[in-house]
């Protein structure tokens, strides 16, 4: 079977990016990491990659604080497409996606969100959900359009939230489903 190229980007620690890269190598995921990109020089993300020697690049995002400067997200379509990436997977990307990668990539860039979307989209979801006083919460995985983690939902895991968490008891939960959740929704794109 042809394995699925793929471009994983993020701009922190990367623990979804090695859960990936783990199921990769242990030939339980049929699929390439092609490219490993980030907007944030030291970022863990680009340690990884390298550790798992994938080719990896930092790119300097330009002057804006939330998004990438025009230029740069038009070099960065280029550098995935040169790479072979079929799909992009955000991990932990910080920076909210616009043109020319949305049309570049149409229903082939994902992300992993910390809570059961639509329900607190934004940052520290997992916060959002303990001071609303959720009894489940979780991660999902959705498509990537112009919002802020508003796109179709395409799968997400429950957690629950125990009387004795705090947030960072609950991110650590939430996070273990992410790492498990993750490499199952590359699976299924790579059986189509
Ligand atoms: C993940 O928890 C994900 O939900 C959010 O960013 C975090 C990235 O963590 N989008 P990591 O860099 O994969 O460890």
């Amino acid at each position: 079977m042809k394995k699925l190229g793929l471009g994983i980007l993020g701009s922190g620690k990367g623990s979804n990016c090695r859960a990936i890269l783990e199921q990769i190598g242990a030939g339980k995921l049929p699929a390439e990491a092609c490219l490993v990109v980030s907007d944030v020089f030291d970022a863990g993300i680009l340690d990884i990659a390298r550790e798992f020697r994938v080719p990896n690049v930092y790119l300097p995002p330009g002057k804006f604080r939330t998004r990438l400067e025009p230029n740069v997200e038009t070099e960065l379509v280029r550098l995935l497409q040169d790479a072979g990436v079929e799909l992009v997977v955000l991990a932990g990307f910080m920076r909210v996606l616009k043109e020319p990668m949305l049309t570049a990539f149409p229903e082939r860039i994902i992300n992993i969100h910390p809570s059961l979307l639509p329900k607190f989209p934004g940052i520290e979801s997992w916060k959002q959900a303990l001071a609303a006083g959720e009894k489940i919460t979780g991660c999902s995985v959705h498509y990537v359009d112009a919002g802020i983690d508003s796109g179709e939902i395409v799968a997400q895991r429950k957690v629950p939230v125990l009387p004795e968490d705090t947030p960072e008891s609950l991110h650590v939960r939430i996070q273990v489903a992410e790492r498990a959740l993750y490499p199952e929704v590359i699976a299924r794109f790579c059986a189509v």
